[in-house]
């Protein structure tokens, strides 16, 4: 399998996939890392590794469907057969998802169905709620709404900011991504509707 992978900023989900890899957790290999913006730091950690990094700047496209025609062309261009999103901050239309269609995953920084959206730590603790967590799911046409693969929770401590809790939210991240990606690749997953089934 080939996957391609989106982001848009420092890359740590990325850095935590190419880790699975190189320790065979997730048997597939990385095409190409694309970023919407030049200064991302998931650019510079694809070429360590000696993986090709294409920055499709977002601003230079004329609109939203020159950029995603852009993106289509170049994940067919190295072969992907499955898209990462990866702390990838746009919300991608029906023409894209269609391209991919349910061969597009997504991590998303709380318990979904709630606190969907880009702020959700913030929305978290502005809402009190005592536990919070990540989400892995599949990608539809809504926003962080597809069929959920995984999750896993982390308590919202007294005294939590943004960041302390983006922290200790991330942490679990690293480790649920690669083996839902682990899963996918080898076949484990039925989807049913909204329940995606795990084979043992
Ligand atoms: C992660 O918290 C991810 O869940 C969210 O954006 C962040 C990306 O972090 N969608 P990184 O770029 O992988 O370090």
């Amino acid at each position: 399998s080939v996957l391609g992978v989106l982001a848009s900023g420092r890359g740590t989900n990325l850095q935590s996939i190419m880790n699975a890899i190189a320790t065979g957790q997730i048997k597939a290999k990385i095409g190409v890392v694309i970023t919407d913006k030049p200064e991302a730091k998931a650019l510079d950690r694809a070429r360590e590794a000696n993986i090709q990094a294409v920055c499709i700047d977002r601003t230079k496209c004329t609109s939203k469907e020159d950029f995603e025609q852009k993106l289509v062309a170049a994940l067919r261009e190295y072969g992907v057969n499955l898209v990462v999103l990866a702390g990838f901050m746009r919300l991608l239309s029906p023409y894209f998802v269609q391209s991919f269609k349910d061969r597009i995953l997504n991590i998303h920084p709380s318990l979904l169905p709630a606190f969907g959206g880009a702020h959700a730590h913030r929305d978290v603790l502005a809402y009190g709620v005592k536990v919070s967590g990540c989400t892995i799911h599949f990608v539809d046409e809504g926003m962080d709404s597809g069929p959920i693969i995984l999750q896993e929770s982390v308590p919202v401590l007294p005294g939590d900011t943004e960041d302390t809790l983006a922290a200790r939210v991330l942490e679990k991240e690293h480790s649920l991504y690669p083996r839902a990606i682990a899963l996918y690749i080898d076949g484990k997953l039925i989807v049913n509707g909204r329940q995606v089934i795990i084979q043992s």
